[in-house]
């Protein structure tokens, strides 16, 4: 037992200045702001040469020959579903974030909501096999970068002739059974927003072995323009920009022992948690490797004895951020309220009900992170007072 008390029961918070849930990891920044700084003063702002440097060197890492850099994944989504002329059911899961649903909708699909695998927390084959009658295609996330089980996806999508979609947000840097992340399905998307190991500012890729899909997202992102103004489809404003490029550039280096580190800290802050009741984690496939993109958290109330709400506001307490990735799941945000839900999905709502995501980033040290652990740890040993102080400061 801890002699230190947790901060909300009087104790002194782990991070007095706070701990942020996350913060990019820039390598190098004066040699960025140099390579920035060539690009403004070049004039070409826009499909230039970084664009397509940063299209060979994430074709290279994964080992595919179509990359396609755009303004941000949920555009490069949007843009493959157009493609791909899906307007119907497209299977995916509720459990991920709201802009794999939103892609769908926006290219006029309707989601149909597949559960997730209890351990591993990416979609599960053989529900998503339950709701492929008349669907037209499959959308699966590689949630917080551990990869999903590519090849059940593949042999269902192929079995029933339809496209199969990646989410790989997270993901840049993930492999499956020794493969990168990036050349599996149909096509994958990866996002370079600032909560990810690799950061354009905002930023997206699309990989695709079908060269046809990749030319029709390179149009897609430039209006459907082909350069005649003559457009062949309503396309977007996609384009990443040479500034963002470059950012993303720099952030490729050093990519895989940011990736590294990042285990490293996971297996630290499991080691210092061991044996907290009621405390589990995502599972990754044996032989897959996970960029951690996010350390989340699996909290049984009954065990831990207390809720992911009342650990957070505990672990607030501390100076320490969290969140909870992903509540509500897709299939109860208004955004979605009017789909018919004619089957519950009790695998998904009991996650969302438990989960808690911590502070990870590349550049904490391994003590900063056996901190947040050794502060959950604390604060579940003393989880009745805090339930108590907490219910008491409800009340007041
Ligand atoms: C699973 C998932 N998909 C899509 C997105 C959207 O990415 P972007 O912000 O690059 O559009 C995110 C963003 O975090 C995400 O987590």
């Amino acid at each position: 037992m801890s002699p230190v008390s947790p901060a909300l029961l009087g104790g002194p918070a782990a991070f007095p200045a706070g701990l942020p849930l996350v913060r990019p990891t820039i390598p190098d920044v004066p040699a960025l702001t140099r390579r920035l700084q060539a690009v403004l003063e070049s004039g070409l702002l826009t499909n230039g040469p970084a664009v397509r440097e940063l299209e060979e060197r994430v074709a290279s890492r994964c080992h595919i020959d179509n990359v396609v850099a755009v303004a941000n994944c949920t555009a490069g989504l949007m843009l493959v579903y157009q493609a791909l002329g899906v307007d119907g059911r497209v299977v995916m899961p509720s459990f991920t974030f709201s802009a794999s649903a939103h892609a769908v909708a926006w290219s006029g699909g309707t989601p149909a909501w597949a559960e997730v695998d209890g351990q591993t927390l990416t979609l599960d084959p053989g529900d998503a096999a339950t709701l492929s009658d008349g669907a037209q295609a499959i959308s699966a996330t590689h949630v917080y970068g551990a990869p999903c089980d590519v090849g059940a996806l593949q042999r269902l999508a192929e079995g029933l002739g339809v496209p199969l979609v990646f989410d790989a947000a997270h993901a840049l840097g993930s492999s499956s059974g020794g493969r990168p992340v990036g050349g599996f399905g149909t096509a994958e998307v990866f996002s370079l927003s600032p909560t990810k190991v690799a950061v354009a500012g905002e930023g997206g890729l699309v990989t695709t072995r079908d060269e046809g899909l990749a030319q029709a997202v390179r149009l897609g992102r430039d209006y459907g323009n082909p350069g005649s103004y003559d457009c062949e489809f309503a396309g977007l404003n996609a384009r990443m920009s040479e500034l963002h490029a470059t950012i993303a550039l720099a952030s490729l280096d050093g990519l895989d022992e940011r990736i590294a580190w990042r285990n490293q800290l996971v297996a630290g802050f499991k080691q210092t948690a061991s044996g907290v009741p009621g405390l589990r984690y995502q599972q990754i496939r044996e032989g897959d490797l996970s960029t951690y993109k996010d350390l989340t958290l699996i909290v049984e109330p009954g065990a831990f004895g207390l809720t992911t709400d009342q650990l957070a506001a505990a672990l607030l307490a501390e100076g320490i951020d969290s969140r909870h990735y992903y509540r509500p799941p897709i299939h109860r945000q208004k955004a979605y309220a009017h789909l018919a839900q004619d089957r519950p999905l009790p695998v998904t709502d009991r996650l969302a009900a438990r989960v808690l995501t911590v502070p990870l980033w590349s550049h904490l040290t391994e003590r900063e992170v056996r901190t947040v652990a050794d502060a959950v740890v604390r604060i579940q040993q003393n989880a009745r007072r805090v339930a108590d102080a907490l219910v008491a400061a409800d009340g007041s």
